[in-house]
């Protein structure tokens, strides 16, 4: 069936749940048992909880996948993930992976031993050039953060069963509506959910699915057993934005078509990064594994107090840590996602201080351009709004 109905209609077993609208949150920590030398299918919240369930379900649907997991956050995915991996073996991730991936990488795993390459995955060579034997996975995201570098997605997959490597993506830029790395030939698929599927900037969530039931068990026994599983209330309210994940992704992203467009025209901007522009460094690879360019972009203005003042002006986007919720969101790299980047090494990379990211939200494009427009030439048509009173005052 075509992926909007899906959406909306992710379960057939409408009985399970007495023919509910929706899949009522199931707000409990134990199961009673009325046969206690034989439990039934759930005995404990950790273990197994049927909002959970409905999700992990729901996400292994849309992405292709043998089985699905829910964590408490993107991190606890991504971390729950790092631990089908032991001391002594190696990983090679891409240079541009996702801030807390890095950091956890080079802290908690570098302890524990797994070794790590960071590698420009946008040229494949440079990737298989840094296999090692002790080489287990490769670790991609594409289009990654800042930048929308592109990493090939198939040509990952095939180097990955060429040297027998778990092939993981992080897919939560462009969502399984846009982009399903499994079907490319992925083993493992992450989400921080906190963003386009949950969708509401209302949440923290982290979604998982394998590809094949033998690695779905292995992730099902590290997830019980490390215990970073999302709450039934938080499992509930993504299972709920998931429903209009195609309907926000296909408005967002037409929005973000058009601002990239004339962000293109501006002289304010010396360039904008966005995967469906053309001239776009891996226009053609990213338009041949995902469906659109998505609802984020990157532009730069001159310099960083252009950019800080820019910030101050807005007055419609966030301007915040975070991305794929129904407002529009901007935010800095340089102080926000890479401020942990030594300034010399996050230059070098392109990342500048005139750097600033925009997540297209759900307002109309006229509203958010005049906003913006009025931010990059530092005319205000309005005045501020009023700050709230804080108790102190
Ligand atoms: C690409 C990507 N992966 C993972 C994460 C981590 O997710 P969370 O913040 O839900 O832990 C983020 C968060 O911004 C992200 O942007």
């Amino acid at each position: 069936m075509n992926v909007h109905t899906r959406l909306v209609h992710p379960h057939d077993d409408r009985e399970q749940h007495h023919g509910a609208s929706s899949v009522p949150i199931y707000q409990t920590s134990t199961y009673h048992q009325s046969d206690p030398e034989h439990l039934g299918p759930y005995d404990y919240a950790r273990s197994d909880n049927p909002t959970r369930e409905a999700l992990e379900q729901a996400i292994a649907g849309l992405e292709g996948g043998a089985r699905g997991f829910a964590f408490a956050s993107g991190m606890a995915a991504t971390s729950s993930a790092l631990l089908l991996f032991q001391p002594g073996d190696h990983i090679v991730a891409g240079r541009d992976l996702y801030g807390g991936t890095y950091r956890i990488l080079t802290t908690v795993f570098h302890q524990w031993k797994l070794d790590v390459s960071f590698v420009d995955t946008t040229h494949p060579d440079l990737v298989r050039q840094a296999i090692t034997p002790a080489t287990r996975a490769l670790f991609i995201e594409t289009p990654a953060n800042p930048l929308f570098s592109i990493t090939d997605l198939r040509a990952m997959a095939a180097l990955a069963r060429e040297h027998n490597l778990l092939a993981i993506a992080d897919n939560t830029f462009m969502s399984p509506y846009l982009q399903r790395p499994l079907e490319l030939g992925f083993d493992l698929v992450l989400h921080s959910a906190t963003k386009f599927l949950g969708g509401h900037s209302d949440l923290i969530a982290g979604l998982a699915v394998a590809r094949d039931p033998a690695l779905g068990r292995r992730l099902r026994s590290i997830q019980n057993a490390f215990g970073a599983i999302l709450g039934p209330q938080d499992a509930w309210l993504v299972l709920r934005g998931i429903k209009t994940l195609g309907v926000r992704m296909e408005a967002q992203q037409r929005t973000a078509n058009t601002v990239a467009r004339w962000l293109a025209t501006r002289p304010e901007v010396r360039r904008v990064l966005y995967p469906a522009l053309p001239g776009h460094p891996g226009h053609d690879i990213h338009l041949g594994q995902a469906d659109g360019g998505g609802a984020v972009l990157a532009f730069e203005l001159a310099d960083g107090p252009t950019a800080v003042a820019f910030l101050k002006r807005v007055r419609l986007p966030l301007v915040a840590v975070s991305l794929g919720g129904v407002e529009s969101i901007l935010s800095y790299p340089a102080t926000m996602s890479h401020a942990a980047l030594p300034r010399p090494e996050r230059l070098s990379r392109g990342i500048t201080d005139g750097l600033v990211r925009l997540s297209i939200g759900l307002e109309a494009e006229e509203d958010l351009m005049a906003d913006l427009e009025s931010a990059l030439t530092g005319r205000t048509d309005s005045p501020p709004p009023k700050k709230r009173k804080t108790q102190h005052e």
